[in-house]
């Protein structure tokens, strides 16, 4: 027997989604990605669809429901309109995150404890709909006592100014943040709380906190989408070397089909 219950890595695939963004069209497929993740061992998958859709379109979402057979943990504003959208569709979960139209990602957690009143309907609408909610929150005692009021069964835990610290080499300010992460993540598990952490993390600092008993599940984006091009690059250029190849080669015909 484990000493510590498993944790969930649930894979982010926004940033696949970006990429294909930027040239329109189908590739790459976020659905596809999502596919080769599960097949390396996520747990499950999360995609953000943001109010102005610059990555992960509804069809998305539909399709991500529809097709990778494991949990779609919908990340999205708490307005009205996500809330129909995310019971139209139907996932596992929903995490619901602060969203600002000029941020470039979610910058900092939700203020649970100052916006109740829209929070708690909107937890509410989803619950009864039954998908679990989690929220986006800093590990400050007053938003995670706020969490466990408006009866949200799951906070994830922002780790983005640990792993920016970090990233900084600033000791002090990392050592603080670190402190601050254990302690709300205690601070949830005794309030009843299935407590997530996510946003900024990669192998080292993901390791770290999966050490952390009270923390059940990872959701990681951006860094895998950035490894990926250095574990993938070489082995898509070696492909299109050996197409390009076979094609001066005469091996392929004029209208583009192998012989
Ligand atoms: N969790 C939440 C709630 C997020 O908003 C994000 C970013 O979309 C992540 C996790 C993943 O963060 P990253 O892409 O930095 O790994």
């Amino acid at each position: 027997m484990p000493a510590f219950p498993p944790i969930r890595l649930g894979v982010n695939v926004d940033h696949v989604a970006t990429v294909r963004n930027a040239r329109g069209g189908g590739h790459p497929d976020p659905v596809a990605a999502a596919k080769i993740a599960i097949e390396a061992g996520a747990d499950g998958i999360t995609a953000h669809l943001r109010e102005d859709r610059r990555h992960i379109r509804d069809d998305d979402m539909a399709r991500l429901k529809a097709e990778i057979g494991k949990p779609l943990n919908f990340e999205m504003a708490a307005t009205d309109e996500m809330v129909a959208t995310a019971i139209r569709i139907g996932p596992h979960a929903a995490c619901l995150v602060p969203e600002r139209r000029a941020e470039v990602t979610t910058e900092g957690g939700l203020d649970v404890a100052g916006q109740r009143r829209t929070l708690a309907p909107a937890v509410a609408r989803l619950d009864a709909a039954g998908i679990r909610v989690s929220l986006f929150i800093d590990a400050e005692p007053h938003q995670i006592e706020a969490a466990a009021d408006v009866h949200a069964p799951v906070i994830e835990i922002h780790t983005g100014a640990w792993c920016n610290a970090l990233a900084d080499g600033d000791q002090a300010r990392s050592a603080t943040e670190w402190k601050r992460i254990r302690a709300g993540a205690e601070l949830a598990r005794r309030a009843g709380l299935e407590v997530h952490a996510g946003h900024g993390l990669n192998y080292q600092t993901a390791e770290a906190i999966a050490a952390l008993p009270e923390i059940v599940e990872l959701n990681i984006g951006h860094f895998l989408v950035g490894e990926a091009i250095f574990a993938g690059l070489g082995a898509a250029v070696r492909r299109m070397r050996a197409a390009m190849d076979r094609g001066r080669a005469g091996r392929t015909t004029e209208s583009g089909n192998a012989r």
